[in-house]
């Protein structure tokens, strides 16, 4: 049981709306120490705002965070450790999804947006603070995953590894959609690989797949406008983000989970494992598998992509210095 609070720090990415900013305000209000890592401060002060006065706690701090971006988490990091003395809690709630873009995005490094987003930058973010994580007593790391890659469940799927650079960019179809899943499925595989190694630590690393969830308005904004209708459209039966927050809660900050890592959960604190479906079987047991919330495709096990997963990771951040002071 953690006590004192107010000295167990939380940092949540992308925290100025969604879910990540209802997760904000549930720690806050719980008493932690909050840090927003956002990556547009004049925007995100008035989330900072509305997190203070909703827990009535004054110990949440906003920091300036570019998730796609090596150099902005080298930053973010070293001004991180100026400040604090540990790290309890990192929570990678940042996501890029744009519905409609038709143009191949890079990050400032170069590498393709979405990947660079949900994929790199929580990966080289966590090696930067791992030496933090490992002061504290209780670590715990949880990765923002979804039901799109449920789409793995088709055998031949497989992650777009070789067009990370746009080396095929004007050749090979765009679509955001597909990126998407591709790179939430990478982030499931470093979450696995990363609950292995650094398992010695006593860091756990766990992925919550996150259903269809209430975009409030400020998300909205930011699609097309014929997006725009679909997201009013789905948000007529999506859960409350006030829902999945307790979820990051519950992982982050329970007892039952203090010892879990390596797990994918679902939004009821359940266990999900992976599928016992034969392989390419469809019928009733793969709609329900489709359906439900209890397993996962086995393609996030497979040893072989997360080696190579977890290897173009450190040669893309090997390629930048980890060497933040
Ligand atoms: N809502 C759903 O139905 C659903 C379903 C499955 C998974 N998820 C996942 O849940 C997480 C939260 O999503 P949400 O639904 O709460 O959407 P949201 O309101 O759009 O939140 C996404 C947050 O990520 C931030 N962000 C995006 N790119 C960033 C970057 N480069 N650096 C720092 N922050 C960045 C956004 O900041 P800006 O405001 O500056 O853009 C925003 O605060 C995401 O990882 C998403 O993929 C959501």
């Amino acid at each position: 049981m953690r006590t004192d609070l107010k000295d167990v720090t939380v940092v949540i990415t992308g925290s100025n709306s969604g879910i990540g900013k209802v997760a904000a305000k549930r720690f806050a209000a719980e008493g932690y120490h909050v840090v927003m890592a956002c990556r547009n401060i004049e925007k995100s002060s008035k989330a900072h705002k509305e997190v203070i006065d909703a827990s009535k706690n004054e110990n949440v701090d906003l920091m300036k965070l570019d998730v796609s971006s090596f150099e902005s988490i080298r930053l973010f990091s070293s001004e991180y450790k100026r400040k604090n003395k540990k790290l309890d809690i990192l929570i990678h709630n940042a996501g890029y999804f744009n519905h409609g873009e038709k143009v191949y995005q890079f990050s400032p490094d170069n590498i393709e947006l979405t990947f660079a987003t949900n994929t790199f930058g929580p990966f080289f973010m966590t090696q930067l603070l791992k030496d933090f994580l490992t002061r504290s007593d209780d670590p715990r790391i949880l990765t923002a995953s979804t039901t799109n890659i449920k789409h793995f469940y088709d055998p031949r799927r497989a992650i777009e590894l070789d067009n990370l650079h746009g080396e095929f960019k004007d050749s090979r179809p765009y679509n955001v959609y597909k990126l998407y899943g591709d790179s939430k499925m990478a982030l499931l595989m470093l979450t696995f690989k990363m609950a292995e190694e650094y398992q010695s630590d006593g860091i756990k690393v766990n992925a919550v797949m996150i259903p269809n969830i209430r975009q409030g308005k400020e998300s909205l904004k930011k699609f097309k406008s014929y997006y725009r209708v679909l997201g009013t459209l789905q948000n007529l039966y999506a859960r409350p983000p006030e829902r999945m927050a307790a979820t990051y809660f519950h992982i982050c900050a329970s007892d039952e989970f203090r010892n879990v890592t390596g797990k994918l959960i679902n939004i009821d604190n359940e266990i999900i494992s992976p599928t016992k479906l034969p392989p390419g079987k469809g019928g009733i047991g793969l709609i329900k598998e489709l359906l439900g919330a209890q397993h996962y495709p086995r393609y996030a096990d497979d040893k072989e992509v997360i080696e190579k997963v977890w290897d173009v990771s450190n040669s893309l951040v090997g390629s930048t210095s980890t060497h933040n002071n």
